[in-house]
């Protein structure tokens, strides 16, 4: 094997991913859903994959232990496994960094797993080309499959039981549209639930899930054609109506899942209220108290600015669409 470095970026989804099919193995993550993203500027995950003694795994240059360095090795043996060479994998040093803001609480899942299999696939030589390393990503975290390319990606939930056709494709590079994303970080209570205990406690026990579910692909047609028509009022009726319609359905599971904080709401009444004097900002939210905003880059300071004196908001990032994935051997 080889060392190789990655480079990718996080995605927030316009149009959401929450659920789950069955599969066999369970491991094998497939969507119920699919999804339509925005990658992110700035935001990212670097990777190196080493050779070494043996398996270690450092984020942010501290160690890590437990699960959190369980799933990046399990995550290099499905690279090794998929790659078809012979013999055991060899032991390799993962080092990660993120560059996300600062305790944000901005999932690092999309960005990391990307990276991770990125690096891994070039330090053990396999080069199936990316549709094939976003459905591997995906096993890793699902949002990651979308974070294999810049600007706007779409994850197709698949029909096959293997998961080989449930991989992201590219549907508008970074260059074109030129929007804003602004990250409006409010405050934090403790976490609900991880998204894969949740997205199965929906599943089990939500009675809008099977609507959920059978509306979503009306959701990402209508949001790919507004998307292909730069129409960021259309985009943003139906990235709102997937939010608000996810979050509903995350409510009704038994117990709820709630993850918004009275500040999410504040902010999200905000936009409204500035919309309403012309200020075009379309909320969505994920797995998280903080609120998403997008709108066009004119307007995005000034947003900023208004959204800044909610209170209850600790800090707001202003964040364009981003890159490819980079990977250096
Ligand atoms: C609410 O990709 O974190 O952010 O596949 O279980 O790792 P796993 O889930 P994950 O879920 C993301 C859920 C979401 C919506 C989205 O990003 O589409």
């Amino acid at each position: 094997m080889k060392s190789a470095r990655a480079v990718a970026h996080t995605n927030i989804a316009l149009v959401k991913y929450w659920g789950k099919r069955e599969s066999s193995p369970a491991d094998l993550n497939l969507p119920a859903v699919g999804s339509l993203s925005l990658t992110l500027d700035r935001l990212r995950s670097e990777t190196t994959v080493a050779p070494a003694d043996q398996d270690s795994f450092h984020l942010n240059q501290e160690p890590a232990s437990g699960e959190v360095a369980a799933k990046v090795l399990r995550h290099l043996d499905r690279v090794w496994q998929a790659a078809g060479h012979a013999g055991a994998r060899p032991t390799c040093e993962v080092r990660s960094h993120n560059y996300l803001p600062t305790a944000a609480g901005l999932a690092s899942s999309a960005s990391g797993f990307a990276a991770l299999t990125l690096a891994a696939a070039a330090a053990f030589e396999y080069d199936p080309g990316r549709p094939a390393l976003s459905a591997l990503a995906r096993r890793g975290s699902g949002s990651a499959a979308r974070s294999l390319w810049g600007g706007f990606v779409r994850l197709d939930r698949g029909v096959l039981p293997d998961g080989s056709d449930c991989r992201a494709y590219p549907l508008q590079p970074q260059s074109f549209w030129d929007v804003r994303l602004l990250i409006v970080h409010t405050e934090k209570g403790p976490k609900a639930i991880g998204s894969t205990a949740g997205m199965q406690r929906s599943r089990d026990t939500s009675p809008y899930y099977g609507p959920w579910v059978d509306t979503s692909e009306a959701d990402l047609a209508a949001a790919e054609a507004a998307l292909a028509a730069r129409d960021l009022p259309v985009l943003g009726d139906i990235l709102e109506h997937s939010c608000f319609k996810m979050h509903a359905c995350m409510m009704a599971s038994r117990p709820p899942i709630v993850y918004w904080r009275g500040a999410t709401l504040d902010v999200i009444h905000a936009v409204w209220r500035l919309r309403a004097e012309g200020l075009r900002g379309y909320v969505t939210s994920d797995a998280g108290p903080h609120v998403k905003v997008l709108c066009a880059e004119d307007q995005a300071e000034e947003l900023a600015v208004r959204l800044r004196a909610v209170p209850g908001v600790h800090a707001v990032d202003v964040v364009g669409p981003g890159p490819d994935p980079t990977v250096e051997v």
